[in-house]
């Protein structure tokens, strides 16, 4: 277990494909004094989005990769994070698939925020099929990362009810703002157990 006294911060990474909110409130969280995260390192495997945009403005370390190869990609990544002994890897939007070989490695080292109460939807397009199935409720989860998709073991959810008048667009508005809330909460709960 790491100990969360003195001064020093555990070096986190956040893996990105695009817009990077919840990179942004990690970010800003890990301003906080107390929040015991230090977010050392970015990766993204594209170069001009917003996420990518942000880190560089606020001057924090991102590596860009190419992805043509799975298995160089994750060669370099796995060089990036040793050098820079990050301790937790977050996924915030991250659109590739980490390999078997990958994630085991990094067992209970990598979490993910998915929007939606898993173990239900799964994969992509979850707003508008919690719409069509009439849901009363949707969210957003925080799980660790296996090797099969969103269904690791969850850390925390936070739910919100629909309104009858709710749109894919809507219900995705309120589930992002529950996400930038949670994702810090679960990080912090994450750090205190590795
Ligand atoms: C979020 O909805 C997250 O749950 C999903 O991808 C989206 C990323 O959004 N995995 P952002 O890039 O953090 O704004």
């Amino acid at each position: 277990m790491v100990k969360l006294t003195g001064k020093k911060k555990i070096p986190i990474a956040v893996f990105i494909s695009g817009r990077g909110s919840n990179l942004k409130s990690i970010y800003q969280f890990s301003k906080n004094k107390n929040s015991f995260i230090n977010l050392k390192l970015i990766i993204s495997d594209k170069l001009l989005v917003k996420g990518v945009l942000f880190a560089k403005k606020n001057k924090i370390k991102t590596k860009i990769i190419n992805y043509e190869n799975k298995n160089i990609a994750e060669k370099q990544i796995i060089n990036f994070l040793s050098k820079n002994n990050i301790k937790l890897i977050c996924l915030a939007g991250f659109m590739k698939i980490l390999s078997k070989k990958f994630v085991n490695r990094y067992k209970n080292k990598i979490i993910n925020i998915h929007p939606s109460l898993l173990p239900k939807y799964k994969g992509l397009n979850t707003h508008e099929r919690v719409i069509k199935m009439r849901e009363k409720y949707s969210g957003c989860t925080i799980h660790f990362v296996t090797e099969r998709i969103d269904s690791g073991k969850i850390i925390m959810q936070k739910k919100v009810r629909l309104k009858k008048s709710d749109t894919p667009k809507s219900l995705a508005r309120k589930v992002l703002k529950l996400e930038n809330e949670l994702y810090p909460v679960a990080i912090s709960k994450v750090i205190s157990m590795i």
